[in-house]
């Protein structure tokens, strides 16, 4: 599985024996190149940044860390090894051999799921074009452009299945995913949270340990899938995101820390008292929460959907860790609770099961995201104040599916629209809160150096250390 960088794609699936598709890929190239300079991280042009490159796509020992400029970055196709005997584990299909074509009856949806998470990489590298001018540290500023690199590499994930197999309408589709613009209003990234700006750090860490962990639980879902080269393809990818999602635990963990250092270097945790100190108080981390929250609840769709429900029987995309679920994989008997608004108040009631796979998914994410959120508060507690850090309800500021009619408060209670309207600025960051939070945004790029609302990484790099010059100017 050693990946070849002798070819001009360095990629682990014989691109060379396949000559159309190695023509058809070397055309993108330079058109994804293009985008890349277009549109990707601002001023990196000259740059010497030490990120590391996939040279395997084997579990331990993947990656290399070197010094690279990053328009030379070798973006590539690497998928993760073919298991012998692979089946499809779930749906009506469950238990024949798992595809390596495309069944012709399942080609539209399955381009369409490839389609919809091969568009949120690129849209996230759009979205974070500007944050290298306002860095907190090399150390973040390398961790900013490993992501970069590699949602890049996702993109190429992506558009390499629609090349291979999907003919014409594929390298259209591959084609649309460099012309798409992230908060274009003509021509829009196709999921809301990837049209938000994430004008600041406070919003990219948010932004990487919420949303890329959403991309966790979406690709987890399609590495289940029957077809076979989308299953390696979001393995390996896995391994990419997992760092995306430590870069926003850790970040935030910082910012947490640094926050209950000056509450207890002032003994207060009075909000005006700690923004006089360039730190962020607790209140603003929790408005900022509750919006990243709330807006990645939206991406995993509405409640009740008839297209989750064909996802899954028909085999394209299964549940978080479906083989490891007891149950038939089938779901034609099953029901799942949903909520609803009845006389006031959130209610449970009983959705099948196929039709609820999106809520499902959406309740796995909450567990998962709540673990880290319980991390940040050890820290917190360590201070002894009484303050939390807390997800808000999956209900609160939802903007798809039924609940996008409702008001319900952070704590799950239903409101009237007036007293949500009323609540807003305790509930979300208010443009006062991102001035402050922009107000923190300096440029810091002295090895070793941090800005003064975020506290250093307790190690540094592939064991280099935490004043290691991780980015050279050129
Ligand atoms: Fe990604
Ligand atoms: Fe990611």
């Amino acid at each position: 599985m050693n990946i070849d960088y002798n070819e001009r794609i360095p990629n682990n699936v014989d691109l060379a024996s396949n000559r159309t598709l190695t023509r058809a890929l070397e055309q993108w190239q330079p058109q994804f190149l293009r985008w890349w300079g277009e549109i990707g991280p601002l001023d990196t042009r000259e740059l010497d940044v030490y990120l590391r490159t996939a040279v395997s796509a084997v579990p331990n020992g993947w990656a290399n860390y070197d010094y690279v400029k990053m328009r030379d970055y070798r973006w590539g196709i690497f998928l993760a090894p073919m298991e012998p005997e692979r089946k499809v584990n779930f749906g009506a299909h469950k238990g024949e051999p798992a595809w390596q074509e495309v069944p012709g009856e399942y080609r539209a949806n399955l381009r369409r799921l490839i389609v919809t998470q091969g568009d949120t990489e690129p849209a996230s590298v759009e979205q974070q074009r500007h944050l290298g001018r306002t860095c907190p540290s090399l150390y973040d500023l390398r961790n900013l452009y490993q992501v970069n690199v590699e949602e890049g590499r996702h993109l190429w994930a992506m558009a390499y299945l629609l090349h291979a197999f999907f003919g014409r309408d594929g390298r259209d589709e591959a084609q649309a995913l460099l012309e798409r613009r992230s908060g274009d209003s003509d021509n829009p990234r196709i999921l809301g949270a990837f049209n938000e700006p994430t004008p600041d750090w406070l919003s990219f860490f948010m932004f990487t340990f919420f949303t890329d962990r959403d991309g966790k639980y979406q690709l987890c879902s399609l590495a289940e899938s029957g077809f076979d080269p989308l299953s390696r393809t979001c393995r390996f990818m896995l391994t990419e995101e997992a760092h995306h999602m430590f870069i926003g635990e850790s970040g935030m963990t910082r910012i947490v820390q640094r926050t209950c250092d000056a509450i207890a270097a002032c003994d207060s945790d009075d909000p005006a008292t700690l923004r006089a100190q360039g730190v962020i108080d607790l209140a603003t981390l929790q408005r900022y929460l509750n919006l990243h929250f709330s807006v990645t609840m939206d991406l995993f769709g509405s409640d009740v959907s008839s297209n989750a429900a064909t996802f899954y029987s028909t085999g394209l995309k299964g549940r978080f860790e479906e083989t490891k679920i007891d149950d038939d994989h089938a779901l034609t008997d099953a029901d799942y609770p949903i909520l609803e608004v009845r006389d006031g108040r959130l209610v449970a009631t009983k959705a099948p099961a196929l039709n609820a796979l999106n809520e499902k998914l959406r309740d796995d994410y909450i567990c998962d995201a709540n673990a880290g959120i319980s991390r940040w508060n050890r820290i917190i507690d360590k201070v002894g104040i009484g303050a939390r850090l807390k997800a808000p309800h999956k209900a609160f500021n939802r903007r798809i599916g039924p609940l996008a009619g409702a008001s319900v408060d952070p704590d799950g209670n239903v409101v009237s629209a007036e007293a949500w309207e009323a609540n807003r600025d305790c509930w979300l960051p208010t443009a006062a809160d991102r001035a402050f939070v922009a107000s923190l945004m300096g440029r810091v790029v002295e090895p070793g150096k941090f800005a003064s609302w975020i506290a250093p990484p307790a190690r540094g790099v592939n064991l280099r250390p935490v004043d290691f010059e991780y980015v050279r100017f050129g």
